[in-house]
């Protein structure tokens, strides 16, 4: 498929063919490529507009549907339409209130792994990268958030959240359409030529770390080297070029993202009900009584208080719950609606507990492929071997040796918390708790008690 990017006065612009595309291009307002707004609709708007200009482009091309339409620059001016969402390009009274999933593995599936930070995503993340068939992106978002967070949080704007959301989805969009080169206008430094050294954990894709887009020439135990360490590939492939990566896209028939990125599964409905993407939506959650454990290990700073808890066995006066409580609300109200299975998540929505997957990596493997309608691939049943002590059954229980502490034993959180820890965060997440089947503790002696699992056996069936 052919694909030529051409340069317009407000950044830059992809164009393809046979697909709908939905670009955006954002910048920073200290640089040349501010882009320019037709009109200013609300004071509130125009506050953010003082840091960031947003320019959503939206091309549309629907060369094989009756319904031809084309966009050629659609400036969105308003906060609701934000997205270019099918409501915005008006085409809705025709359009599918939800278009149904497909299962044919000649149709391109689009994979959205949702997670939260610490709770295993890079793990299933892997599962998916190790697939032949799929292209796979680790936090793009990330770029969104670094460059665009800051400013509006500055901006006083209430509803920062849902402009970030807004500017994420497109991105999503542009990047399932494999045009990487939306993502340029996020990274820092701006790539020259089209080139980076800068996005981020380029290395932990496949794809990324392959020729052609891995320019130096390899043999085979260099290859293996660079699929095998993020640093090597950063090291020895050259600067990622974007046209390179987004043809490496195009070559594969899948494309799999994880994010920890967007809070909640409704911020994804617009992606979801996309006829021009086949998304289907991974949401990935664990007890947050492992999450708190682990962020406390890994963000020290940020989760300073809690150590010190930890460290005195007094609670700080100064603590904050926020980030926990915000957390366990997010979770649950994207696994309420998960569970509710409303029609729009209808083959589209699969729920999975990190702690199953660390008990039984093949068998929740085999089903979420299932549920991919993708064929699980010998090279992803080879990489679970040899990350895991698994084959599967009750045996592989606490035997998940893996790369990362993420899919380490999964209940060892408990020797991490205080008693006192672990009721202060039940109380803030107690209907998360119950409704993910994870048991609380009422008594010290049951944290410390091993052979008393805390996760309650329980099936989550994919939506089909
Ligand atoms: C950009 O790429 C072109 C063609 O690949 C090359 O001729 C040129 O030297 C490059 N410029 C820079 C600054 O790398
Ligand atoms: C999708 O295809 C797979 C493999 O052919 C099959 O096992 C699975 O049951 C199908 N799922 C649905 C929902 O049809
Ligand atoms: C698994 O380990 C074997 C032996 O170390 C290695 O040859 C193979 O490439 C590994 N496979 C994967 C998918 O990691
Ligand atoms: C530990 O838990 C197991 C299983 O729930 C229980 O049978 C046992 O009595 C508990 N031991 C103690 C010391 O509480």
């Amino acid at each position: 498929m052919q694909h030529k990017q051409v340069r317009c006065s407000t950044g830059w612009k992809s164009s393809g063919t046979g697909v709908r595309e939905c670009l955006h291009v954002a910048a920073a307002s200290q640089s040349i490529r501010v882009a320019i707004m037709n009109h200013f609709g609300k004071f509130m708007l125009l506050l953010v507009l003082a840091f960031v200009a947003i320019q959503y482009v939206a091309i549309s091309t629907f060369l094989t549907n009756p319904l031809s339409l084309l966009y050629s620059v659609v400036v969105v001016p308003t906060r609701q339409a934000v997205n270019c969402s099918p409501e915005t390009l008006s085409y809705t009274s025709s359009a599918p209130a939800f278009s149904p999933p497909t299962n044919d593995s000649n149709v391109r599936t689009h994979i959205l792994i949702l997670a939260t930070t610490r709770c295993g995503s890079s793990f299933i993340g892997q599962l998916l990268n190790q697939h032949p068939e799929v292209f796979y992106l680790f936090e793009p978002l990330f770029h969104v958030h670094s460059m665009l967070r800051p400013h509006l949080e500055q901006s006083r704007d209430l509803d920062w959240r849902k402009t970030l959301m807004g500017a994420a989805r497109d991105l999503l969009r542009s990047l399932y359409h494999c045009h990487l080169s939306s993502l340029e206008n996020y990274i820092q430094p701006y790539p020259t030529n089209h080139s980076t050294d800068h996005l981020f954990r380029r290395g932990a894709s496949q794809s990324l770390c392959s020729p052609p887009v891995c320019k130096v020439p390899q043999g085979p135990h260099e290859q293996s080297l660079v699929l095998n360490d993020e640093r090597e590939c950063k090291k020895r492939c050259g600067p990622l070029s974007m046209p390179l990566a987004s043809d490496a896209c195009r070559a594969k028939r899948h494309t799999a993202i994880k994010t920890v990125r967007i809070p909640q599964i409704s911020d994804l409905r617009t992606l979801i009900e996309d006829p021009t993407l086949n998304l289907k939506v991974i949401q990935l959650v664990r007890d947050p009584r492992g999450i708190l454990a682990s962020r406390i290990e890994a963000f020290r700073d940020s989760y300073r208080m809690w150590r010190l808890w930890r460290a005195t066995g007094r609670r700080p006066a100064n603590l904050d719950l926020g980030q926990i409580r915000t957390l366990c609300e997010d979770v649950l109200k994207s696994v309420s609606i998960g569970l509710a299975r409303p029609d729009w998540l209808k083959g589209r929505y699969m729920l999975l507990r990190y702690e199953d997957m660390a008990r039984f990596p093949l068998k929740k493997t085999k089903e979420l492929y299932r549920f991919l309608g993708l064929d699980l691939d010998q090279s992803v049943k080879d990489w679970i071997n040899n990350n895991t002590h698994d084959s599967s059954g009750v045996s592989s229980r606490r035997k998940f040796t893996t790369i990362r502490d993420s899919a380490a034993n999964a209940e060892n959180w408990k020797t991490k918390l205080s008693f006192d820890m672990v009721v202060y965060i039940q109380s803030a997440c107690k209907p998360l708790l119950q409704r993910l089947g994870y048991k609380a503790v009422f008594h010290s002696r049951e944290l410390k008690n091993f052979s008393h699992s805390l996760v309650e056996d329980r099936m989550f069936l994919p939506f089909f």
